[in-house]
């Protein structure tokens, strides 16, 4: 890990020298990868990490090598690969949705500074090449280390959509002889910020109930579970979960971007092209903190996502009850974060969730 503490604040100054060429973060995003998928003969040097062998997490009978995973958000899937490498013990991809997206126009991210740090504000607006797109490049995530599960992030901009895009993915899944046999759970977008129609199960849960029943009855092996906003007042919030509870071999993924208008978090109007957006980074944490508390009397297997940088989090996260902690907006920022918590955390006390089966 000592590799990590020599990289960590060159990668660091490499982001903060990029940022003053560039006035757009997508592009000093865009150009960090581009520099990450070059590396040649050095990639095993500068990205490759390994995991303290106490750290194994189980979510049901998926065993993933580090409670640390990719919260979904990233679309190219040779850097989500690249970023698994420096120590998360799997990643969820960035949402699919059936047709494909642009996204939102730029600018659609933007670095901001809260008192509780730096973090990121983005109207991406689920761009994505499309479900076909992904049941076509099944290979390419073949590659992924076979040890750690993969996360498929579902959206939808109908229910007839939702269950759609999660019934033909599944089905593509279970008739390849190779992803026959390889770990993966399927997250359902409930709460993106960015899309008009994402949310309509966070407002009509009996919709999730009617979603995960007929996905259940179809596919009862299948580990599933909402993703769902830290801007659910907690009552709303508990029903949900109820809902996930009655339902075998489920999670739920607690935390999503936070949507501010631009000018709510001092930014001009312009800031970003549609005004607005969904927060993401260290102001989350106190919230996915106490989601996680409210939720895990119900012993519902929970991936908490939302603020985390910090070893000191993660474990504050597993002892109120999370089985998982996604990242995102912490690794686009340096993912030397991952080795550096990984060398400081100790073995999980609080894993033992169950659900129904
Ligand atoms: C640029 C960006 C794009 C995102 N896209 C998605 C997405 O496609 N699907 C999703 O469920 N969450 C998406 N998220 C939310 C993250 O998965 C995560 O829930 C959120 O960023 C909070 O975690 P963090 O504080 O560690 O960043 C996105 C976040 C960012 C920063």
């Amino acid at each position: 890990m000592k590799r990590a503490t020599i990289f960590s604040p060159c990668y660091k100054l490499s982001r903060t020298i990029l940022s003053r060429f560039y006035k757009d973060y997508e592009s000093v995003i865009l150009l960090g990868h581009t520099l990450l998928k070059n590396l040649g003969p050095l990639e095993h040097l500068i990205t490759s990490f390994k995991i303290p062998g106490h750290l194994e997490t189980s979510l049901h009978h998926l065993k993933f090598p580090s409670p640390l995973i990719l919260a979904a958000f990233e679309g190219d899937n040779e850097i989500v690969r690249l970023w698994t490498q420096f120590g998360l013990g799997g990643a969820t991809l960035k949402t699919i949705l059936r047709d494909p997206r642009p996204g939102n126009p730029r600018p659609r991210i933007k670095r901001i500074w809260t008192s509780e740090g730096e973090g990121l504000i983005n109207a991406m607006g689920l761009p994505g090449k499309g479900l076909s797109h992904t049941l076509s490049h099944l290979n390419e995530l073949l590659q992924f280390p076979a040890s750690k599960p993969i996360g498929f992030s579902i959206g939808g901009q109908s229910m007839d959509e939702y269950e759609y895009n999660i019934l033909q993915l599944i089905k593509t899944l279970k008739a390849h002889p190779q992803w026959a046999i390889r770990p993966y759970f399927i997250e359902i977008n409930i709460s993106c910020p960015n899309t008009p129609d994402g949310q309509d199960m966070q407002a009509h849960p009996e919709l999730l109930t009617h979603l995960l029943r007929n996905l259940k009855l179809q596919y009862p092996d299948i580990i599933m579970g909402p993703k769902v906003s830290p801007d659910l007042s907690n009552d709303s919030l508990l029903i949900l979960a109820e809902i996930v509870a009655t339902f075998p071999l489920t999670f739920i993924t607690l935390g999503n971007a936070k949507f501010q208008k631009c000018q709510e978090i001092g930014l001009p109007q312009n800031a970003l092209s549609i005004g607005g957006g969904g927060l993401t980074g260290p102001s989350l944490f106190n919230r996915t903190l106490e989601m996680t508390t409210l939720i895990a009397p119900l012993k519902i297997p929970i991936i908490a996502t939302g603020g985390v940088s910090s070893a000191k989090q993660v474990q504050e996260l597993q002892t109120a009850g999370a089985t998982l902690i996604g990242m995102a907006t912490a690794v686009v920022q340096n993912p030397y974060c991952i080795p550096e918590i990984l060398a400081t955390l100790e073995e999980p006390k609080c894993t033992a969730h169950h659900s129904p089966e």
